[in-house]
């Protein structure tokens, strides 16, 4: 019999059905057994009555999470057993005959709680049980929900979807970079992508024009609850634009977003607020500010810009890219305001010089950040000198990026969400690995695939790898 899904059993009043998922719950009534089943869609609750014996047989020795196939007559309960606030409240299921379909383990933690009483390792280690929870089933859905979204937005506003490389060179973030070693280059490296910034603008040189990626980043940064070495990026970028269309583009989807999909949230302001960055730190003492009214309301959203950063701040000792006195505040390819375009060219008064970066927080959180570019070559060139970059490194690392710009590139500029970030404080929760399937702890480490882990002899070899003790 073909599979009914258990949020349409109450159409099957009077029929019989066949049920596929778990037992979610057993209860041994000594002459009969209740066993709430689930599936993707739902729960119900099905009788296995005392003249089904074999059935009987099979019930008695389920177990929760064990996966079955129940056939059974859908009938309605009685007026007294009605639970009205319950999908299938109103209809139980009189078991006839139980497949099993998989056997289960007794599982390691309870999964019908929200989890947050349970230690975060172990969850992680067991991922795939931890899934079945509630609650990060409703993550990872809204996860999805919110992705088609701005997918299908994106799209109606003639953007295209292009997958960018991660077997790639550094592009420098600020991080350090994942590198992986190539077998037939020995000695030589690939590295994995911070983020798609370069090929995104190689793109606009490409004349696209109308660009975005749900992007997979990485970097070897020190993780914390709103960081991992591994995240997802909603990553745009447009061509013939000034700052202000960037950041129209992406105001609006986010207010639509937020309106379909979390309707039980309020956006505080809007348009949304713009601070200088001067603003910002001398009000609010950092570049992210939380601008709430009411801190204790978790429905309130409270995003705001910040725009007018500095494009070039002192070599910090954290600074893992710059080599001489001065670095990037965002990156390389940010651009700069007109009124300074004199002295940057002159490589003067290099600390006053404000870029077209902005960056978007929300809730105290940097959820963004992006710029109008340097879309010419000279001063992209320059931009490097500034940070004290000699002309055998600007071509190695960047060549490519002054040939691109030299071709004829539009004037470009864009964005990147971070959208665990964003998924994170739309959902209330306190760290970006409750909204990840696969989350690392904060130690980096993937405990469900026991990674990184070291590599076998016979694959050092290979790739001409000796590994220091
Ligand atoms: P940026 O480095 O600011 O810009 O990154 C954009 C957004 O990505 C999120 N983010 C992270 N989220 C989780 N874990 C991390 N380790 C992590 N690092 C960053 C943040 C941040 O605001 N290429 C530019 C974008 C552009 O200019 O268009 C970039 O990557 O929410």
């Amino acid at each position: 019999m073909s599979r009914t899904y258990i949020k349409d059993i109450s159409v099957h009043v009077g029929e019989e059905v066949t049920v596929k998922g778990w037992v979610d719950v057993r209860r041994d009534q000594g002459k009969m057994v209740f066993l709430d089943l689930r599936d993707v869609t739902g729960k119900v609750q099905a009788v296995v009555l005392p003249n089904h014996v074999e059935a009987l047989g099979i019930a008695e020795k389920v177990r929760p999470e064990w996966v079955l196939a129940v056939t059974a007559k859908v009938n309605k309960r009685p007026e007294k057993n009605i639970k009205a606030d319950v999908i299938n409240g109103d209809v139980e299921l009189e078991v006839l005959s139980i497949e099993i379909l998989n056997e289960a383990e007794t599982p390691a933690f309870d999964i019908s709680s929200d989890g947050r009483e349970i230690g975060e390792e172990v969850r992680l280690e067991k991922k795939y049980l931890d899934q079945r929870r509630p609650r990060i089933q409703r993550n990872i859905r809204m996860r999805h929900q919110v992705i088609n979204y701005v997918r299908n937005y994106f799209n109606e506003q003639g953007f295209i979807e292009v997958d960018t490389p991660l077997l790639t060179n550094p592009t420098p973030e600020g991080s350090r970079s994942y590198l992986v070693p190539s077998r037939i280059y020995p000695g030589s490296f690939y590295a994995l992508p911070q983020s798609p910034q370069q090929y995104k603008q190689l793109l606009m040189a490409g004349g696209f024009e109308r660009y975005f990626q749900i992007a997979k980043c990485m970097r070897d940064e020190d993780t914390r609850g709103d960081r991992q070495p591994e995240f997802t990026q909603f990553d745009m970028e447009m061509s013939f634009v000034e700052r202000g269309d960037v950041m129209k583009i992406n105001e609006d989807v986010l207010i639509k977003l937020v309106t379909d999909l979390f309707p039980e949230k309020k956006i505080q302001q809007i348009p949304f607020p713009v601070f200088t960055y001067k603003e910002a730190m001398e009000k609010y003492g950092n570049d992210k500010p939380d601008i709430r009214e009411d801190k204790n309301d978790p429905n309130l959203l409270a995003f705001c810009w910040v725009i007018d950063f500095p494009a070039f701040e002192k070599t910090g000792t954290d600074n893992v890219d710059g080599t001489g006195e001065w670095t990037f505040t965002h990156n390389p390819f940010t651009g700069i305001q007109d009124a300074y375009r004199e002295d940057f060219l002159a490589k003067k008064n290099i600390g006053d010089i404000l870029s077209t970066q902005y960056d978007i927080a929300m809730n105290g959180n940097e959820i963004g950040g992006g710029g109008i570019r340097l879309h010419k070559a000279n001063e992209l060139k320059i931009s490097f000198e500034i940070m004290g970059y000699d002309d055998a490194r600007i071509e190695t690392n960047f060549g490519h990026m002054l040939r691109a710009l030299a071709s004829g590139t539009p004037p470009h500029g864009g964005i990147a969400w971070g959208l665990d970030r964003l998924l994170m404080l739309l959902l209330n929760e306190p760290n970006i690995r409750e909204v990840i399937a696969f989350p690392k702890t904060g130690e980096g480490k993937d405990l469900l695939m026991q990674a990184p882990s070291p590599a076998s002899e016979k694959t050092l070899k290979e790739l001409k790898i000796s590994v220091g003790k």
